[in-house]
């Protein structure tokens, strides 16, 4: 009955963690996320001041962070110009991983989940290496190999200052035993150049991530004047497929919303998609209404049915059990123990 690719069953990415449930890009998010029956854990990579590999979603982290609170650093307040955005807080880039690790992480969006601000002030910002050492070690406890998704979040803006990404990415992928293109491992980037880089560097799996506006950062700097609907061509799919094997797609890329949030028929992304021999994965699936479309008002398993029918390969969600229900109510075998309800720490 699957439409995707491969004919096997979309994979659920933990998109931060089960960040639903607990702050972001937390070892507790990703933990749970495991239990919630997640395939993939998705962590957002930025580097220390000491090169290391540190998952944020920006590497200015007063949004997730409670760095504001801490006097010793207030001196580290600055503005910088990120990815072309004028921004002013705290940048990881500043900070040895042994003055992060004295943070503690906060929910980003308390507005809109209350339930986490429980959670703010009890876990640090968790490294790469850690992140797979919970990966490898829950996989043995509960005899499922998870998989690991960094993003390099920012990769132009963190080579242009001496501390790229890729090196240190690979470096630890190969430490750990991810190599060649069956490893449970997905590399992806919203800019293209260091995808480009790391496929003649890596057989591991690599994911162009593709936005509904705008063009890759890269581009910006050099001035190529191509946009993501430029990439999502028939040609620009064929143009990724050399050198990446799955897109990471913004949902209103294949069905979007008019103005007042209803959704519109699909597009022939993921067929073209598919035809150029790439994986689909959407972004992102979240359970409350501030972020659903009309049609499913109260009803996130709607959206993944939408979605799930037309093909896709993978959700990104926030809420791995709402994925995992639904994908058992199509018929989907994703993993092989039964998902746990949410508990506390
Ligand atoms: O990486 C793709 C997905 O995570 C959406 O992007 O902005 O949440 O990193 P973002
Ligand atoms: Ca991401």
């Amino acid at each position: 009955m699957t439409k995707t690719f491969t004919g096997k069953s979309p994979i659920i990415i933990a998109h931060r963690g089960a960040s639903g449930y607990r702050p972001e890009h937390t070892l507790a998010a990703y933990e749970l996320a495991i239990a919630l029956g997640a395939d993939y854990i998705e962590p957002d990579l930025v580097s220390t001041k000491d090169g290391v590999l540190i998952a944020r979603h920006e590497n200015e982290i007063s949004e997730t962070t409670d760095v504001a609170k801490h006097a010793e650093f207030a001196h580290r307040q600055t503005s910088k110009i990120i990815d072309g955005e004028s921004k002013t807080g705290w940048f990881t880039e500043d900070f040895t991983l042994a003055e992060l690790k004295t943070l503690r992480a906060k929910e980003r969006i308390p507005q809109l989940r209350p339930q986490n601000i429980f959670y703010d002030g009890l876990f640090e910002i968790p490294t790469f290496q850690e992140i797979i050492d919970l990966v490898k070690n829950k996989s043995v406890e509960i005899n499922r190999q998870i998989g690991i998704y960094p993003e390099t979040k920012h990769p132009t803006y963190f080579k242009s200052i001496g501390l790229p990404l890729e090196k240190p990415l690979l470096a630890s992928l190969t430490t750990n035993g991810y190599q060649g293109a069956n490893a449970r491992v997905f590399i992806q980037s919203f800019e293209v150049s260091n995808l480009q880089y790391l496929s003649t560097q890596t057989d591991l799996p690599l994911v162009q991530l593709l936005n509904n506006d705008g063009k890759p950062y890269d581009f910006v700097v050099t001035g190529n004047g191509s946009t993501y609907a430029d990439l999502i061509t028939t040609s620009g799919l064929e143009e990724i497929a050399k050198y990446a094997q799955a897109i990471g797609i913004h949902k209103n890329l294949l069905v979007s919303r008019d103005s007042t949030g209803k959704l519109l028929s699909p597009t022939s992304l993921i067929i073209n998609a598919h035809a150029s021999d790439l994986l689909v994965h959407a972004w992102t699936f979240r359970n409350e209404d501030h972020f659903l479309p009309l049609d499913f008002q109260g009803n996130p398993q709607g959206e993944y049915e939408l979605f799930l029918k037309l093909g896709i390969d993978g959700v990104f969600s926030d809420y791995p059990d709402t994925a995992y229900a639904v994908n058992e109510n199509l018929g989907f075998k994703f993993c092989s123990h039964s998902p746990l309800p949410p508990s506390d720490p």
